[in-house]
């Protein structure tokens, strides 16, 4: 048949909760929109470990490879913090990235009209903000080696983890800025700390060689990844795309998701290289985690996810209108003021995940007829 393939991901904590909500408007959108996925569901992360022993199984990694897209929701649980480092929930989506050589992570910071109120700071600061953090995520200090604890003949021990970054992993992230600023304000801002890394320096290098090379009608600046962080909370609309490496770009994130009020409202992209017969991997995930602290008490903000799975639509399916019915859908019911938690005012009565999610596919629904 030639319906899509689309492997769910739910992992642990908020994820199976948020991803419940996903899966009720992919449902309704096989009903009554015509997209036909044919959907696969599997473990990862602590849920996969309880059962099978591992964050992710082999056999889960050949799925993600053969399917159209992953759609992913969190890994973590508290209860293997103790575990080997190898033998941890996050292992799942570490290995997904790396497998699929998924290399550019995009998170977007939107900031929607009716939430200017929910962000700490100030409404004439963050009113109107539309940027995009380019991520690279299969390189840098995560993956460098060499890495691990080691004990010294002293009995002090040593933990070492590497930053790397070779020519082409830092290439093939920049292009894909460039190409991004391309269709939006056209400016890239390159972060890294060169003043005293070595791989910050190289990054800088190649950028701008790129630049002059290939993108030469795109503005470029360079940033010092302390002074982003500073910058974006000053004044985070001087920016259009920002791109760097795998620490810094998860830094940068969490921080600019406060920008839109919360963490529960950023999604993202993270995509591969292009292979034969220009398919590309691509996997979809919210940037938080699996929430601890709030899992199974229908608490937890759905709009994260359910922007990730319009992104998905948009960048690994093609379907345009579904992915802004669903934009559009998520903005209206913050502008009839329903609140998660996250983001409702103080003294104002909150909905939870289910309704949140429930109302989202109401608007949909109202907005096609
Ligand atoms: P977290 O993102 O899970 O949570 C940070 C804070 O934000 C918490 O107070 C949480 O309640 C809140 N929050 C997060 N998502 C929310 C949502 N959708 N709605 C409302 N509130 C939300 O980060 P953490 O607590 O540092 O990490 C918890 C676990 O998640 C750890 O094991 C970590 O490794 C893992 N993690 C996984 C991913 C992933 O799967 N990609 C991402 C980040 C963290
Ligand atoms: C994220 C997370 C992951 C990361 C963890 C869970 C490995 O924080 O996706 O932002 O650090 O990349
Ligand atoms: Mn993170």
């Amino acid at each position: 048949s030639d319906a899509k393939k689309l492997l769910a991901l739910p992992g642990d904590g908020i994820g199976p909760e948020v991803m419940r909500e996903v899966l009720k408007i992919v449902h309704w959108l096989g009903q009554a929109r015509d997209l036909h996925l044919e959907i696969t569901e599997e473990l990862v992360g602590g849920a996969s470990l309880a059962v099978h022993g591992v964050p992710i199984r082999d056999e889960v990694i050949s799925l993600a490879k053969e399917a159209d897209a992953v759609l992913f929701g969190s890994v973590g649980d508290p209860a293997w913090a103790h575990v080997d480092f190898d033998k941890r929930p996050e292992v799942a989506i570490l290995r997904l990235r790396q497998e699929l050589e998924l290399f550019a992570n995009l998170r977007p910071a939107k900031v929607f009209d009716a939430l200017v109120d929910a962000s700490t700071l100030k409404p004439d600061v963050v009113r109107g903000l539309d940027i995009m953090i380019v991520r690279e995520t299969v390189g840098g200090v995560y993956f460098g080696q060499p890495r691990g604890i080691e004990t010294l003949p002293d009995g002090t021990k040593r933990g070492v983890n590497t930053e790397v970054y070779t020519t082409p992993e830092i290439e093939r992230v920049a292009r894909v800025a460039f190409e991004l600023a391309r269709v939006q304000d056209n400016r890239v801002c390159s972060v890294e700390k060169c003043n005293v890394m070595e791989s910050g320096l190289l990054w800088k290098q190649v950028v701008t060689d790129l630049h002059a090379r290939e993108y030469s009608d795109v503005q470029l600046s360079h940033m010092l990844a302390d002074n982003c962080a500073m910058q974006l909370v000053r004044n985070p609309r001087q920016f259009d795309v920002i791109v760097t490496g795998n620490l810094f770009g998860d830094i940068l994130s969490d921080l600019a998701s406060m920008l839109t009020g919360s963490l529960g409202m950023l999604p993202s992209a993270t995509l591969g290289t292009v292979q034969a017969a220009g398919k590309r991997h691509a996997l979809y995930e919210p940037i938080h985690g699996s929430a601890p602290d709030i899992a199974g008490k229908n608490l937890a903000n759905p709009l994260a996810q359910i922007l990730s799975f319009a992104m998905l639509l948009r960048y690994s399916f093609n379907r345009e209108e579904d992915a802004a019915l669903i934009e559009k859908a998520v903005s209206n019911v913050l502008d009839s003021g329903l609140r998660t938690a996250d983001i409702a005012a103080p003294g104002f009565t909150p909905v939870g995940t289910e309704a949140m999610g429930a109302a989202v596919l109401q608007e949909m629904k109202n907005l096609v007829q």
